[in-house]
């Protein structure tokens, strides 16, 4: 699929994300809105839970419908088919420190300026780009980015206010959060048919192949696939960008390799 594809798609339904059984037991507006899953064919649950407020608190929600993270007090890392062109931007609002999109209490800050990864769309790869704030975020400690290889492996955590089933195109109105099996490159390339055109060393693919079930989705793009280092803290290992549907099974989630471009994106924030 193109990235015009995907921006399009993306501005057309407004949000995605990830998984949220527990979506269907509450009793909110937003989730009585949610389409049940009960009886559908194929995927009958994107598997996760609501992340508790505070839990993950360099999580950002994007104006357009994307994720992202904090990377540093005044720079949002997502991914380049959330934005457009590199260049001064004012139009997208972040939100960041609430699990409830209608939390009255949330910070709001407009963007000034975005870079785009100039790799993104090449055989390179680089699905990421950098959202430059109005002002910091003073009260919150960014999410670290995976410079080496070393956490490319394990079980890893995904966050979002995406869709809660493939094709829903409603969003969540909460953040929720699931756990996913790292995928190794030749079994995920091995898949083939979709899965065919990975780039290995660009992209990182995550989720459980038996089984399915457990995915980010539309609008948890650019959000953060994260895990513990061996500090015990918080660190970025990738970036949510694509895969084939959502939660199907032996069709993983493919996420930007954060580690591969770390770099880049560090140079990058410099200038900004
Ligand atoms: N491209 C989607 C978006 O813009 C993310 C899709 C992730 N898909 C997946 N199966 N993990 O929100």
């Amino acid at each position: 699929m193109s990235t015009n594809t995907w921006f399009s798609a993306l501005k057309k339904s407004a949000v995605a994300i990830v998984g949220a059984a527990t979506m269907l037991s509450l009793a909110s507006p937003a989730a009585a809105a949610q389409p049940q899953p009960d009886g559908e064919v194929g995927v009958q649950v994107i598997g996760g839970t609501r992340a508790a407020k505070g839990e993950f608190p360099w999580m950002v929600r994007l104006s357009m419908g994307c994720g992202g993270a904090l990377y540093a007090p005044q720079i949002v890392l997502t991914a380049a088919h959330c934005v457009g062109r590199t260049g001064n931007n004012t139009s997208i609002t972040a939100t960041i420190g609430v699990v409830d999109l209608q939390d009255t209490t949330a910070t709001k800050i407009r963007s000034t300026y975005v870079h785009r990864s100039p790799t993104y769309g090449t055989s390179t790869g680089g699905d990421w780009a950098l959202i430059k704030l109005a002002s910091p975020v003073t009260n919150v400690k960014p999410l670290k980015i995976a410079t080496t290889k070393e956490f490319d492996t394990g079980t890893f955590d995904i966050a979002g206010w995406g869709d809660t089933r493939e094709g829903a195109n409603t969003g969540s109105r909460y953040l929720l959060k699931a756990k996913v099996p790292f995928v190794p490159d030749t079994t995920c390339k091995g898949i083939g048919g979709y899965y065919a055109s990975l780039i290995p060393a660009a992209e990182i693919c995550a989720g459980d192949l038996a089984n399915g079930g457990i995915d980010t989705c539309q609008g948890d793009s650019g959000g953060p696939m994260f895990r513990k280092d061996n500090a015990g803290e918080w660190i970025e290992v990738g970036i949510v960008s694509h895969g084939n549907g959502c939660a199907r099974r032996n069709a993983p989630g493919v996420y930007t390799e954060v580690s591969t471009f770390a770099s880049a994106i560090a140079a990058a924030a410099a200038r900004i």
